[in-house]
């Protein structure tokens, strides 16, 4: 059962930022490392490599580097899955009522919020983001 995750707060719902960290801090998540930073297209290619064969590939790399976003390495029991519950669904119109995308995302690829989809990813995704950071 995974101890952390990797939010990454999206350039749409950068403004609504501390909203949503008080948001991840209400459900029981530590906030262990967090920063605002411009991602290159560079960066951004290799962060979503997993999705390069896919059709939205590169309106995803150029949204994620249209503006600055805010990683952040978040701390709970059961970390992956109580984050994804809290986020809700991908698409935001099929986002639960209450959860972070449902309230502040604006379409599927806007959708105020990232999130690891497993164990494995969430320690390659918050290792990509910070590096130096010992999360064990
Ligand atoms: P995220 O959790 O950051 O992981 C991949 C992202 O691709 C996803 O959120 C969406 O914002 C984005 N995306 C854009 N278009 C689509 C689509 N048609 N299907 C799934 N994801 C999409």
């Amino acid at each position: 059962m995974s101890k952390y995750t990797l939010a990454i707060i999206k350039p749409d719902a950068v403004g609504n930022a501390g909203a949503i960290i008080a948001m991840f801090e209400k459900a029981g998540f530590r906030v262990r490392a967090m920063q605002k930073m411009n991602l290159s297209k560079g960066q951004a290619s290799a962060f979503y490599a997993v999705h390069k064969e896919r059709p939205f590939y590169s309106a995803l790399v150029d949204y994620m580097t249209s503006g600055p976003i805010v990683p952040v390495a978040l701390e709970k029991d059961n970390a992956v899955a109580d984050y994804r519950k809290l986020i809700g669904a991908t698409n935001p119109k099929d986002a639960e009522e209450g959860t972070v995308r449902a309230i502040y995302g604006k379409s599927i690829e806007a959708n105020a919020v990232h999130g690891s989809d497993s164990d494995e990813n969430a320690a390659i995704e918050t290792a990509f983001f910070f590096p130096a950071c010992e999360l064990s």
